[in-house]
């Protein structure tokens, strides 16, 4: 498998309990390096359009308040695989469901407020960071 690159945030529940540096050890302790990383705080209209995907689920208002609650940390991780490697160390949505060791399952509070964000394919990766970064700000 080629060096691949996806799209991460740390959410608002996770930097708020200042989570940030732990659930990096977990990324570059899973081969994955952070090749971008900044800290903002999205508005809620950011947060809509990133997450318009999920437009018409219930969950959408209560997911775009929650991202714009407090500041978030995005960042690009570069690896083997990296799409699929970062989805397992991030663990299942639902903290319940997500397995032992993962971020999630550590440091998730509930479906809603988990902790973190990463790119489910190639394409949305490619968008992802194209919405956050300039080429300039990735530094592999
Ligand atoms: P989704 O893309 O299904 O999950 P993942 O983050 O694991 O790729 O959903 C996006 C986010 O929407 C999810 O991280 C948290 C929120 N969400 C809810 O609040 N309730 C839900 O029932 C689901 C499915 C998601």
């Amino acid at each position: 498998m080629a060096i691949q690159r996806t799209f991460s945030i740390i959410k608002p529940d996770a930097t708020k309990r200042n989570l940030t540096g732990a659930i990096n050890a977990k990324i570059e302790a899973a081969g994955l390096r952070i090749i971008a990383q900044k800290r903002i705080h999205l508005t809620k209209a950011q947060a809509g359009v990133f997450y318009g995907v999920h437009a018409a689920r219930p969950f959408y208002d209560e997911l775009c308040e929650f991202m714009a609650s407090e500041p978030v940390v995005v960042q690009v991780l570069e690896g083997e695989n990296a799409i699929a490697t970062y989805r397992e160390v991030m663990g299942a949505t639902d903290p319940a469901e997500a397995a032992a060791g993962t971020i999630r399952k550590d440091f998730a509070i509930s479906k809603g407020e988990n902790s973190v964000h990463g790119s489910d394919a190639p394409e949305t990766a490619a968008e992802e960071i194209a919405y956050f970064f300039s080429g300039l700000e990735l530094v592999g």
